[in-house]
């Protein structure tokens, strides 16, 4: 009879529990090795709920191949659920009303008491929140295998000319200097990075958010170019088509001594066994200590025409906003939770590291957007930037002073169809 019983009860709440699940499918491109694990955590929280999870993961760093997909998509008239989309992208598909806000949610959660000011900012659409915050990441990272310095008993570079000189010595030795490959993406990061240890964050801030004409063609930015022009000769020797992760993989393997790139790096790295900052050190990129070029991984949701996938998505959000998630997934992402008041127990140096160069860096005027990571300007400078810096680069007699002017010519192009500042 009990046994009937209990058999009964279960029958009953098979249905309930299964008209409790929600579907959801979440477009990203996280799918390197460390990044590939942290949206695991996402995955299996939802699972773990009773909810289904529907994978459109694109391949390919920086989201370049994602954002086509999104975009075809949402023009067929079947958007994901939920996409991972951030920065000033973000805005044009809130203006063009495709987003569904998140605003009652922040509100309930008070999410403007617990999260970072700027990230608040940021994500704040004439007055309504258009995304879920994920993480933060820093862009101006340098990671260095310490065992190669050691041997070859050379000095972690402070300054981009202590770089210069490493990278020759590396070179002569017969050691890659820079693990990097040569896609438009990956070229960006190493010049803002650049362009924020040699002009500092208020001639960053002229160039690439203001978009100044006379900062870009200026003489501070032709010795960043020319900075920039000058690392050609130390990356692999296969970099054409070389990957963020590959490149990693040589860092970690002792193929090469460097890389610049954003702390998905230090991802890379757990996922391949190692502690960020022992063997492979992490260390503010040349000239960039105490600044702070951010970007902002979120979620946005997208408008679907079932009032039942709205509840989903609400779901969703309010999962990413628990301190667990935050937690466990930043602390696999190589990122930093985006609630300010969170305790990093259990994070490694370089994030603890990074969470208090955030704090100084927003305290002091130095935290400053990645525009190679779109949160500086649309898509389409963005785009236009990486365009002529990627050619510039790939020119061995490339000219500093030419590409500065052509760098104004292909943003004054594009600027005439948006104006700085007038999302916000
Ligand atoms: C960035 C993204 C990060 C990171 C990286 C490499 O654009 O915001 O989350 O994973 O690409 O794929």
């Amino acid at each position: 009879m009990r046994y009937l019983s209990a058999l009964l009860l279960c029958a009953l709440a098979l249905p309930r529990a299964q008209a409790a699940g929600h579907s959801i499918e979440v477009l990203h491109w996280w799918t390197a090795g460390g990044e590939a694990k942290a949206a695991n955590v996402l995955k299996q929280r939802w699972q773990a709920q009773g909810n289904r999870w529907v994978d459109a993961a694109i391949d390919g760093g920086g989201g370049g191949s994602a954002m086509l997909v999104l975009r075809s998509r949402t023009l067929a008239g079947h958007p994901p659920q939920a996409a991972h989309l951030k920065g000033v992208e973000l805005h044009e598909w809130a203006r063009l009303g495709f987003l569904r806000p998140v605003s009652d949610l922040a509100r309930r959660g008070q999410w403007d008491m617990r999260l970072y000011p700027f990230v608040s900012s940021t994500l704040n659409h004439q007055g309504q929140m258009i995304a879920v915050p994920v993480g933060i990441h820093r862009i101006n990272w340098l990671w260095l295998n310490q065992p190669i310095f050691d041997r070859h008993k050379l000095t972690p570079p402070r300054t981009w000319s202590e770089l210069l000189l490493v990278a020759s010595k590396l070179k002569a030795a017969g050691i890659t200097p820079l693990a990097m490959g040569d896609d438009p993406w990956q070229l960006a990061i190493l010049f803002e990075s650049i362009a924020l240890g040699e002009g500092g964050s208020d001639f960053y801030r002229r160039a690439f958010v203001n978009l100044e004409p006379k900062v870009l063609t200026g003489e501070q930015m032709q010795q960043v170019l020319r900075r920039f022009h000058s690392l050609r000769t130390f990356l692999p020797a296969n970099h054409v088509g070389l990957k963020w992760n590959q490149a990693t993989q040589m860092l970690i393997d002792g193929q090469a001594a460097m890389q610049l790139m954003g702390d998905w790096t230090k991802g890379e790295l757990i996922a391949a066994g190692e502690i960020p900052g022992q063997r492979i050190r992490c260390l503010p990129a040349p000239g960039t200590a105490g600044r702070f070029s951010y970007n902002l991984d979120s979620l946005a949701l997208f408008r679907q025409p079932q009032s039942r996938q709205d509840q989903a998505q609400q779901r969703l959000a309010e999962l990413l906003m628990t301190p667990e998630f935050q937690r466990d997934f930043n602390r696999l992402k190589g990122s930093i939770p985006v609630l300010a008041d969170m305790e990093l127990n259990g994070f490694d140096r370089c994030g603890k590291d990074a969470a208090q160069a955030l704090q100084r860096a927003e305290r002091d005027g130095s935290l400053v957007p990645s525009v190679a990571e779109g949160m500086a300007t649309p898509p389409r400078v963005q785009q236009a930037l990486q365009e002529v810096l990627a050619n510039y680069f790939a020119d061995a007699n490339g000219d500093a002073a030419e590409t500065a002017q052509r760098l104004a010519q292909a943003i004054r192009a594009v600027q005439a169809e948006w104006q700085p500042g007038a999302e916000h």
